[in-house]
C-alpha cells in the first residue's frame, strides 16, 4: 500500500516565547520535528512537510530527504494541511502529523493504520485520555460511544471542557476523501482559524466512517507548546532510551541523571554511573565504568575503559584504557589500548600508543605519542607559538622528566630520556639523555640572614 505522511511545522509557536521556530527547539540533539519524521519513515511512508515561519532554517536543518510545501500565511492547521493537496491526491492512505508530537513511536503509526483498515474507516483519529486535558482538542462522543466530532480548547463549553479524552493531533485517511474534505473546510471559529479537525466533522456528517482509535500512553502524544512541555518531553524520551540500554544489558546506576542520546550506542556490562552525559553517535563497548560526571560527545571507547569525571569528544579510546578524574580529551585525539591518562591532563588532536602513561597535570598538543612513553607530572606540549600550531614526534619507550617543556616541532626518538625540569628546542636521538636546564649554583651562607616570621 502507498502511504505518505503530511506533517506540519510551519507554525511559529507563539506560547513557546522563542526567537526560533516551534519545531526546531531541541529533544536531546534532534529537532522536535525529526522524530516524527524518523517514526513516519520507519512505516515506510513518503514524507511532506509543510513549512512557513522560519522556512529556510527549517529546509537547511532536515535537509533534502523529505519533500516541502509552504505556508505562506498561518492560518491554521487544515490551511496547512490545504498547502500539501497536490502531495496526497495519487495514494492510498495518507496520515497527517504534526511536527510537534515528538514522542511518537513508528509502533503507534503502525497500530493507527492497522485500526482504520480493519474498521474500513475513512478517517481515524488517534486519542488518549490525559490527567490534564487543558490546551488540546476534545473528543465529543455520542450517545452510542461513536466518534462525533473534535472541540477545540477555545470553542468548548463548560461540558466539553471536563471531557479527558482528547485529540493526539494524529490521523491516517483514504486519500481521496481527504482532499474532498479539504475543499469544504472554513474559519468560522473562536480562533477564525482553518481548523484541520473540522475534516473529521465533514466527512462523518457526510455519513462517511470515522473512528477514534484510543491508545493507552498519553505520554505518546505530548505536544510541546511551551517550554515547560519541551523538558516534559525530553524527561520522558530520556526514560525510554534509559530504560532500552538497561534492557539491552547495561547498567545504570541512576536513571533519572543519566542523559544518553538517542544514537549512542553501550555495550553489555558496561557501568554508567550517576551524572554521565553521553551525546551524538558515541559507542562504548562491554564492560566499560563511565564514572561519575563523565561527558563523552562523539567518540568511540573500546571494551574496558575506565573513565572517571572526566570529558571526551569526537575521539577514540582503546581497550582497558584508563582516564581521569578531570582528563580532558579534545578532538581527532586517538588513544590506543592500556594507556594511562591521569588528573588534570589533556590531549587534543594527538595519538597515544600503547601502554602509555600520562599521569598527571600534562598537556599534549598536536603530538604522535608513541607506545610505553611516560610522561612526568607537568610536561608541556608547546604546540603554538601565537601564529602557528606545529606537530611533534615522541617516540616508543621515551621517559619524559617532570616540569618538561617540548617546544613544537620537535622529535624525540625511541628510548630517550629527558631530564626533568628540561626545556627541549632540538631533536633529540634514540637512546639519548637530553638535559636542558640551567646548571646548579650553590652559595654558602648567603641564606644564613634571610628574615623569617
Ligand atoms: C492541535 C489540534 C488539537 C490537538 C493538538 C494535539 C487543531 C485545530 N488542533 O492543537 O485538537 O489536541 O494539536 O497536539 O488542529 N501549524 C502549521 N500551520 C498553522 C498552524 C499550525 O503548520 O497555520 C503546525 C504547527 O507548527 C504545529 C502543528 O501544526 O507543529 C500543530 O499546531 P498547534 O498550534 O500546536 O496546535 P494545537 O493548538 O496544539
Ligand atoms: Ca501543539
Amino acid at each position: 500500500m502507498n502511504i505518505k505522511a503530511v506533517i506540519l511545522a510551519a507554525g511559529k509557536g507563539t506560547r513557546m516565547k522563542s526567537n526560533k521556530a516551534k519545531v526546531l527547539h531541541k529533544v536531546f540533539d534532534k529537532a522536535i520535528v525529526e522524530y516524527p519524521i524518523k517514526a513516519a519513515k520507519d512505516l515506510g511512508a513518503e514524507v511532506c512537510l509543510v513549512v512557513g515561519y522560519m522556512e529556510d532554517e527549517v529546509r537547511t536543518e532536515i535537509g533534502d530527504s523529505v519533500e516541502y510545501r509552504v505556508q505562506t500565511e498561518q492560518l491554521g492547521t487544515g490551511h496547512a494541511v490545504m498547502q500539501a493537496k497536490d502531495f496526497i491526491t495519487d495514494c492510498d492512505l495518507v496520515l497527517i502529523l504534526y511536527g510537534d508530537t515528538p514522542l511518537v513511536t513508528v509502533e503507534t503509526l503502525k497500530n493507527l493504520v492497522d485500526y482504520h483498515l480493519k474498521h474500513n474507516s475513512l478517517g481515524t483519529v488517534l486519542s488518549t485520555r490525559v490527567s490534564n486535558p487543558f490546551g488540546y482538542g476534545r473528543i465529543v462522543r455520542n450517545g452510542f460511544n461513536e466518534f462525533e466530532k473534535i472541540v477545540e480548547e477555545k470553542d468548548a463549553d463548560k461540558n466539553q471542557k471536563r471531557i479527558t479524552e482528547i485529540n493526539g493531533g494524529m490521523y491516517a485517511f483514504n486519500a481521496a476523501k481527504l482532499v474532498h474534505a479539504l475543499d469544504k473546510l472554513t474559519n468560522n471559529n473562536a480562533q477564525n482559524e482553518y481548523y484541520f479537525t473540522d475534516v473529521l466533522d465533514i466527512i462523518s456528517s457526510e455519513d462517511g466512517k470515522i473512528d477514534a482509535y484510543m491508545i493507552q500512553d498519553e505520554r505518546e502524544i505530548l505536544g510541546v507548546n511551551s517550554k515547560v512541555q519541551l523538558a516534559q518531553a525530553t524527561a520522558i524520551m530520556k526514560e525510554r532510551i534509559n530504560i532500552q540500554h538497561m534492557e539491552n544489558g547495561v547498567i545504570i546506576e541512576d536513571p533519572q541523571n543519566t542523559y544518553i542520546e538517542p544514537d549512542v550506542e553501550i555495550g553489555i556490562d558496561t557501568v554508567i554511573e550517576p551524572c554521565c552525559i553521553i551525546k551524538s553517535h558515541t559507542k562504548i563497548g562491554n564492560e566499560c565504568r563511565i564514572g561519575y560526571n563523565t561527558k563523552i560527545t562523539n567518540s568511540i571507547l573500546e571494551n574496558g575503559v575506565d573513565v572517571e569525571s572526566s570529558v571526551i569528544i569526537d575521539s577514540t579510546i582503546g581497550h582497558n584504557t584508563h582516564l581521569g578524574p578531570f582528563a580532558y580529551v579534545r578532538p581527532n585525539s586517538h588513544i590506543e589500548a592500556n594507556v594511562k591518562i591521569g588528573d588534570f591532563v589533556e590531549i587534543k588532536n594527538s595519538t597515544i600508543g600503547e601502554g602509555t602513561k600520562i599521569s598527571h597535570l600534562t598537556y599534549v598538543g598536536d603530538a604522535d605519542v608513541g607506545s610505553h612513553v611516560n610522561f612526568g607530572c607537568g610536561t608541556v606540549l608547546v604546540n603554538y607559538d601565537g601564529k602557528n600550531k606545529y606537530r611533534s614526534e615522541i617516540q616508543d619507550n621515551v621517559f619524559i622528566g617532570c616540569n618538561t617543556n617540548l617546544i613544537s616541532p620537535v622529535t624525540i626518538e625511541a628510548n630517550s630520556y629527558i631530564a626533568a625540569g628540561s626545556t627541549i628546542t632540538k631533536d633529540v636521538p634514540e637512546n639519548t639523555l637530553a638535559i636542558a636546564r640551567a646548571k646548579q649554583v650553590n652559595k654558602e651562607g648567603r641564606a644564613k640572614n634571610r628574615k623569617t616570621n
